[in-house]
């Protein structure tokens, strides 16, 4: 199988050392390892082709990998034989239609350089993460990203046109067409977003842009609780961009680590949100920060977003993404926090931070002595008691596929069983995600 590897890619972008496949044996959280037969880098969607081909003939299965930044074990495999198939050399098409204010990208190019040739265009794409100069704009379509802009532009599947897929059999659905309407039946593009990996490799996507909407003002905010940030974003109304929370014990961690100012402890929470109008100055207290030069409004969200970054300098975090009606999440979170304290979990050692408008705080509980699965599985049944979701935003990977029989009925988990028999008869595309 190496050799007909080699003679598709070339020597240099079958890598089979240790040392080569390092960095993408291990995951961003450093929770799960692989230990692949090769990684494989392809540069064009031929070669994809070749690639199944060649896993389906000696029935090894291929595990997708883009930036690597998944955080629930999604893209790397096991201990059992797998390609890793990197997609980041997949850099061939990066065009904006004016046509159409539709953008075609290979699966390669990062989120950041997507949005970078938006805003040459005079356009945006307005799905934004922390993990944008990294993250692949495949990846994020294969998990169907959110991030910080969701609660003015939704998550990444309304944004996506069509995709460019290939199959295990290395058959290629291409719908990376031009046409603004298009009702010939069901639509197989929209079915690859958030497949993780399962249905084939996406090498392409056509994105809709649209009108940029910029930020006016960022204020980050003093809140005494959940209610309060809630009732403030609410209150800035259409204009609102973002809405993050952050705590200001962990607020004040990452200041700490980073060299920005101390948040003032007089409240517990932080708000952080933009809009794209005036300044809604009556609804802010006096403690608020505004920025509005772009270094400062950088420094504001140097809070939230290097939340992730240091967490992962902690050992033993059990990290949960999940979501709940907004007008839950109070409540559900002071749950969350009783069962952690019941699983002996310090409150220090508790980092909530995200995306308040969208029911979507991440839940970080750290603690050596902690039985994780055991507070893993007490949490899932307080999100499924208040009606919310297992995965909000970073998919399902190896992390979760144990508790979507909590939030899919037996008739949903066949129909998408029978689906991804149908894509891939092989069953080799990432088998070890999205199963229970
Ligand atoms: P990978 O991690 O490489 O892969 C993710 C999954 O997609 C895997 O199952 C993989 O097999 C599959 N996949 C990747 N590329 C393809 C392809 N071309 N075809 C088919 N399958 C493919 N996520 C959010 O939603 N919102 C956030 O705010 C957010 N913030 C983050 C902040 C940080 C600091 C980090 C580290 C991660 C964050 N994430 C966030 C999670 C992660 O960045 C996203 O899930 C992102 O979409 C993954 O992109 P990737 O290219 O790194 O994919
Ligand atoms: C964030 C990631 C963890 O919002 O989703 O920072
Ligand atoms: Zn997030």
């Amino acid at each position: 199988m190496l050799n007909k590897l080699r003679s598709v890619l070339g020597d240099a972008d079958v890598l089979t050392s240790q040392a080569q496949m390092a960095s993408y044996s291990t995951d961003w959280t450093g929770e799960f390892q692989s230990h692949p037969v090769a990684v494989v880098r392809p540069r064009t969607a031929e070669q994809v082709v070749d690639i199944l081909r060649i896993a389906s003939e000696f029935d090894v299965a291929v595990v997708t990998q883009g930036g690597n930044t998944s955080l629930v074990g999604g893209s790397v495999g096991g201990d059992w034989p797998h390609l890793i198939v990197s997609t980041r050399q997949l850099r061939e098409v990066l065009t904006v239609d004016p046509a159409t204010n539709q953008l075609t990208v290979s699966a390669g190019y990062t989120l950041a350089e997507v949005q970078e040739c938006a805003r040459a265009h005079g356009l945006e794409y307005p799905i934004d993460l922390a993990a944008r100069d990294s993250a692949t704009i495949g990846g994020t379509v294969a998990t169907n990203a959110g991030g910080i802009r969701v609660v003015a532009h939704g998550m990444t599947r309304v944004h996506v046109v069509g995709v460019e897929i290939i199959l295990s059999d290395g058959e290629v659905i291409d719908h990376l067409h031009p046409l603004v309407k298009d009702n010939s039946g069901p639509d197989i593009s929209k079915l690859a977003v958030g497949s993780e990996g399962t249905l084939g490799i996406i090498t392409a996507v056509r994105l809709q842009l649209s009108r940029p909407r910029t930020a006016a003002w960022t204020a980050l905010i003093p809140v005494a609780n959940l209610d309060v940030a809630i009732d403030i974003s609410r209150a800035i109304g259409q204009q609102l961009l973002a809405a993050e929370v952050v705590l200001t014990r962990t607020a004040n961690e990452v200041a700490a680590a980073h060299g920005l100012p101390m948040l003032s402890a007089e409240t517990r929470w932080w708000l952080l949100v933009e809009g794209d109008a005036e300044l809604p100055s009556s609804l802010l207290p006096d403690a608020t920060i505004v920025a509005l030069q772009p270094s400062d409004v950088e420094r504001l969200w140097k809070y939230r977003e290097l939340h992730t970054n240091v967490i992962s300098h902690h050992r033993d975090v059990l990290k949960l993404d999940v979501s709940v009606d907004v007008d839950q999440l109070p409540t559900f979170i002071a749950r969350v926090e009783e069962a952690a304290t019941r699983h002996g979990v310090h409150e220090d050692a508790m980092y909530f931070f995200g995306h308040v408008m969208d029911g979507n705080i991440h839940i970080s509980l750290i603690g050596a002595g902690i039985q994780r699965r055991a507070l893993s599985d007490a949490v899932m049944d307080i999100v499924v008691e208040a009606g919310g979701a297992i995965s909000a935003e970073h998919g399902v990977g190896q992390l979760k596929g144990k508790y979507l029989p909590l939030v899919r009925t037996g008739r949903e988990l066949t129909l998408f069983n029978d689906v991804r028999q149908a894509f891939d008869p092989a069953g080799i595309m990432n088998p070890h995600v999205l199963q229970q």
